[in-house]
């Protein structure tokens, strides 16, 4: 039996195993496992490398519209692009409905968007930021049906925030459709109030954002939107959470036997506050919402991906120029009110859990796997076509080198964002060749994919969303 392509001599780390072994790839697919596999049209040879499934990052935010005059700094062709050197394989970008657009027409928008410039597969999750009866009736249950299967929903945001009751409704649907919530919890009325006494205080430089929204804003989300989904009876998954209030509130749950994940991120692993210390506006480089906070809650945040109180971790990439166009956006709005939020993360996510995860012994290389890759598949209705590897499922693979050296830096990076917020951060491990569905996309470092590769996936319904 020859092969398109064989991978030889490495170590092959699944969510559950780690072994050596070869893997042949025919038509897309991973077809053996095994040595001696005989004869392939490409030998990649992998000798001490790590073979993984490629990571699947399954919140990203990608030529999202942030207001006027704001343009996000990547597009579906650079973001892509990116994610590969970051050792992904799939992203999941978020499709925004503005308010009074009709979902499906979002939808089209963003498909326009990526249609044709993708290096990476994509499937999108839906922003419902209009809970019109069109589309809790209509709109919304058609397209879980064509496999937009997960959702997310604010708490906070001008022309994002749902109250209470439009969450319930929202959340109402799920549980007929069997479609996944995901939530940003931060309370809007306390954020609005506390950013009206630091402005009328002149506390108004970017790294008054923190002040602004401290852990009791997430903490108290957090359990209200656990709330709504137990009055609901629908499992729900809490997004970037940043610190160990909220995070106990989502064990609790657990514990109580309620179906309640958690998703964390880099920032909350390795940035702090501290980092917007004595910057003026250069702190705009690090607003993201929930803001990261201190040492104890970077604790809690392994600690949570270390006990499975979070099953996935995801970048929230969602990047910005430190330019008009994006952090310094709108010209002479100098409050951190108007900082658009969100940090570039998809190329360094994996380097970043990579290095302080499992080369600082934190986490195993299995859960390593889980957290970057399977749990994110399994989630978000893509297992097991994506998110291991094992004979079937689509050749979706890093290859790694786990001794290898970097120092993070712009110059490095393949963003449409002009920084990093992780300049200097030294990381051991870094992916150097990933396959998408068999086909090479990065090559030792260099870019060997072709733009338009990358397909859009529908999910089957989440698994964890299933009803008992
Ligand atoms: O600050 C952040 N996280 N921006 C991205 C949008 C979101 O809330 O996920
Ligand atoms: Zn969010
Ligand atoms: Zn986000």
């Amino acid at each position: 039996m020859t092969f398109d392509t064989i991978i030889r001599g490495g170590t092959v780390a699944t969510a559950s195993d780690t072994f050596a072994c070869d893997v042949g790839i025919r038509d897309g697919r991973i077809a053996a496992l095994g040595r001696d596999l005989g004869d392939a049209k490409e030998i990649i040879d992998a000798s001490g490398r790590l073979v993984l499934p490629g990571g699947i990052d399954s919140h990203v935010h990608i030529s999202q519209p942030s207001g006027p005059g704001i343009v996000m700094a990547d597009d579906f062709e650079s973001a892509t692009r990116a994610a590969a050197f970051g050792g992904n394989t799939t992203v999941l970008p978020f499709c925004l409905q503005e308010r009074g657009q009709s979902l499906r027409q979002a939808v089209k928008d963003y498909h326009a968007k990526a249609e044709g410039n993708c290096y990476i597969d994509v499937s999108f999750h839906l922003i419902i930021s209009d809970p019109s009866e069109q589309v809790l009736g209509q709109e919304l249950p058609a397209l879980i049906k064509d496999g937009y299967t997960s959702f997310k929903v604010f708490m906070t945001y001008e022309d994002l925030a749902l109250s209470d009751r439009q969450i319930l409704e929202v959340m109402a649907v799920a549980r007929e459709t069997q479609a996944l919530v995901m939530v940003h919890a931060e309370n809007f009325d306390a954020i609005r109030f506390l950013t009206d006494r630091l402005e009328r205080l002149g506390q108004t430089a970017p790294h008054f954002h923190g002040t602004s929204r401290p852990i009791p804003v997430e903490r108290e989300a957090t359990h209200r939107a656990i709330a709504l989904a137990e009055l609901v009876d629908v499992p729900v998954m809490i997004v970037h959470v940043s610190n160990r209030d909220a995070m106990e509130e989502i064990r609790r749950a657990q514990q109580r036997g309620l179906k309640v994940s958690g998703e964390t991120c880099p920032q909350y692993l390795v940035l702090t506050e501290k980092d917007m210390e004595g910057l003026n506006m250069e702190g705009a480089k690090y607003v993201c919402s929930p803001p990261p906070r201190d040492a104890a809650s970077q604790a809690a945040c392994w600690e949570g991906l270390q006990q499975g109180v979070f099953s996935v971790f995801s970048s929230d990439h969602c990047p910005f120029r430190y330019d008009e166009t994006g952090k310094l956006a709108p010209k002479g709005r100098t409050s951190f009110r108007w900082v658009p939020n969100g940090i570039p993360g998809i190329e360094t996510r994996l380097p970043i859990l990579f290095s302080e995860g499992v080369v600082k012994g934190r986490i195993d290389l299995n859960r390593f796997v889980a957290l970057s890759s399977t749990n994110h598949a399994k989630t978000y209705g893509l297992y097991p076509r994506k998110g291991t590897i094992a004979v079937g499922a689509d050749a979706d693979i890093a290859i790694w080198d786990p001794a290898r050296e970097v120092t993070i830096s712009q110059n490095i990076l393949h963003h449409g964002a002009d920084y990093t917020p992780y300049e200097g951060l030294h990381v051991t491990g870094w992916p150097v060749t990933m396959l998408v569905r068999g086909e090479t996309v990065v090559a030792d470092g260099a870019l060997v994919g072709r733009k338009g590769a990358g397909q859009h996936l529908a999910r089957d319904p989440s698994p964890f969303a299933k009803q008992s």
